[in-house]
């Protein structure tokens, strides 16, 4: 059974009261049961972590090669500002799709750019939870290539 691993970033811990305006009502823990619900449909197991804290993040990719088949993260406001996450997923070489809830492109300009984009294999953003889902289906056809 191949693993992947999925990190939140952080704040993603507040989904649910945080912005509801911008991240909707949706709570972390819905999102989490129906990725694990999607893990189940395909036979894939996921592991599941969200951390507030830059090294901890950096820490546990850096671990990952090892177990994991592939990445998938929201790095939330680090994807912004990360130069460690960025060279973390560079270092292991762990194919990761990043993805976003809202659409970082139509919001302020410091979302604009993405640190993470260019060593990711591709990037879903700003179709709410959905964009956990979309990004898992892309994990799917690069783990299966
Ligand atoms: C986010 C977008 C980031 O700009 C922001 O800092 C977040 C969440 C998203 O999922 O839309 O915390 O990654």
């Amino acid at each position: 059974m191949k693993n992947i691993l999925v990190i939140h970033g952080p704040n993603l811990n507040l989904l649910g009261e945080r912005e509801p305006d911008i991240y909707g009502k949706v709570t972390l823990e819905t999102i989490n049961n129906n990725i694990l619900a999607w893990a189940k449909k395909h036979e894939l197991k996921v592991d599941i972590i969200q951390s507030n804290h830059e090294g901890e993040i950096v820490d546990i990719i850096g671990r990952a090669n090892s177990t994991y088949a592939a990445l998938l993260i929201n790095p939330a406001a680090y994807t912004h500002t990360s130069v460690a996450i960025r060279d973390a997923i560079s270092a292991v070489g762990i194919p990761t799709v990043e993805v976003h809830l809202s659409n970082i492109y139509a919001r302020e300009e410091f979302r604009h750019t993405s640190l993470i984009a260019p060593v990711a294999s591709g990037q879903v953003s700003g179709f709410g939870q959905h964009s956990y889902i979309l990004g898992l289906e892309a994990i799917l056809t690069i783990i299966n290539k």
